[in-house]
């Protein structure tokens, strides 16, 4: 990524020095580089064309307003998975023409708010979320445009705690029940049935589970129109991945080509829903350290970032590069492992073998942390939610700022006490 370079030895985000703008902005923080995504966002929508998808970037990756405003101003629709992803959404200025809406445990006030606004689509998961929808839409006096989502029982060989198509996965409604329901929604004067959607799983390095869930799509699609049964929309979910080693990822020609080959000929509106890919590689958290120890046979470093900021090496083992922010011609070569402050013993980023001489005071970025970080991020600890800063043209601003206690106090303000009245 020519965004992040070593410029005279100072690691840079679009020839900003990282170290400079921790100068201005007290670490830790999440950095994002607008270049990095606009660069994504063009690679892949220019790939998708021939295939006619469009794509809808999944919110939750990356949730910030300004994050969603740059993508939106490249024409990018959203993928939202509640009723506070759609605020964020439409804050953004995101039109709700553009807007699906995923996710298995969607509220009535939340359907009844996406529906309001004149969603786009809403992705249907269960059943019993049917009823609700037809519900709601029924007492709003308007046309539910859904979706299903089915799961087609396909292995998107990633981690078990992001695989989301096998059967038994909470997500999506079996592939054998999809034809039942269709044709009885299709009955539905309050829904406007418009097709099928599926999403596999998330981090995808090989493809040909795409190809796997796309053909059991595409004769699902066949199925349903020789049943008489209209079929305009197919959504195709997120889920490709990239590498945390900087090494070369999936081929997006390639995936562009599964699409191609597997149901741009059935003349449907196609979307995907791609999160990480687009901003993942675009971010870095930006941490110092604060006391160096020794542990057993370890030297550990205790950095000022913590689990709750990134949550993915506690919580799926992830490995995120070290980015130093001075490059150290003499190499040391040194080991350390890198913890939080928390009080977990799983708040550990990783050893890592080939670092420079760290001391309290240095500072070090964590890589592709531009999905999935931020937007996990918790207070646990009574830790603030940490800044976001980006970095677009030789600027930078904080596009939130840091949490501080006082935000978070008053919420704990107790309401005068109630009673319930019992007989
Ligand atoms: N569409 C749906 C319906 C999804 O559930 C997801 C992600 C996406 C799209 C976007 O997937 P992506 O393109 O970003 O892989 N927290 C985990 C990832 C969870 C993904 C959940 N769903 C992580 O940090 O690895």
């Amino acid at each position: 990524h020519d965004s992040f370079a070593y410029l005279n030895g100072e690691l840079c985000i679009e020839g900003l020095s990282v170290d400079e703008i921790a100068d201005k902005v007290p670490t830790p923080f999440y950095c994002y580089s607008a270049s990095t995504i606009r660069n994504a966002y063009t690679l892949l929508s220019d790939r998708l064309r021939p295939t006619g998808a469009s794509i809808c970037f999944a919110v939750k990756a990356n949730s910030n307003i300004s994050v969603l405003r740059l993508l939106s101003e490249l024409e990018s629709g959203m993928d939202i998975v509640s009723g506070g992803e759609l605020e964020r959404a439409l804050a953004a200025g995101v039109p709700p023409s553009k807007i699906v809406f995923s996710g298995v445990g969607k509220t009535r006030a939340e359907i009844t708010r996406a529906l309001g606004v004149g969603i786009h689509q809403i992705n249907v998961e269960s059943r019993a979320e049917l009823d609700v929808i037809r519900d709601v839409a029924r007492i709003m006096n308007c046309r539910a445009p859904i979706v299903f989502r089915v799961n087609p029982d396909v292995d998107a060989q990633t981690h078990a705690k992001i695989s989301t198509g096998k059967k038994g996965d909470k997500f999506g409604i079996a592939i054998e029940e999809i034809r039942e329901l269709y044709a009885k929604a299709a009955e539905s004067p309050e829904l406007d049935l418009q097709g099928l959607a599926v999403h596999i799983g998330s981090q995808l390095l090989n493809l040909s589970p795409y190809r796997t869930a796309y053909v059991r799509l595409a004769s699902l699609v066949k199925k349903l129109r020789s049943d008489g049964l209209p079929v305009r929309r197919l959504d195709l979910g997120g889920g490709l991945g990239i590498r945390y080693d900087f090494g070369v990822g999936p081929n997006v020609s390639e995936y562009a080509g599964i699409i191609q080959d597997t149901v741009t000929s059935l003349g449907c509106e196609l979307t995907v829903e791609p999160g990480r890919w687009l901003v993942g590689p675009a971010g870095m958290l930006v941490t110092e350290v604060l006391y160096l120890k020794e542990t057993g046979d370890t030297v550990t470093a205790i950095v000022d970032a913590a689990m709750n900021d990134l949550m993915r090496p506690s919580l799926y083992g992830a490995i995120h590069p070290v980015l130093p922010l001075q490059s150290s011609d003499d190499r040391a070569q040194c080991a350390y492992q890198i913890v939080g402050p928390v009080c977990e013993t799983s708040d550990v980023f990783g050893s890592y073998g080939d670092l420079p001489p760290l001391h309290s005071g240095t500072r070090v970025a964590f890589g592709c942390a531009g999905a999935y970080g931020a937007s996990m991020a918790s207070s646990y600890n009574s830790r603030d939610l940490i800044a976001e800063v980006l970095v677009d043209g030789g600027r930078f601003r904080v596009i939130r700022r840091r949490q501080t206690i006082d935000d978070l106090l008053p919420l704990e303000k107790p309401t005068p006490w109630s009673t319930i009245n019992s007989c």
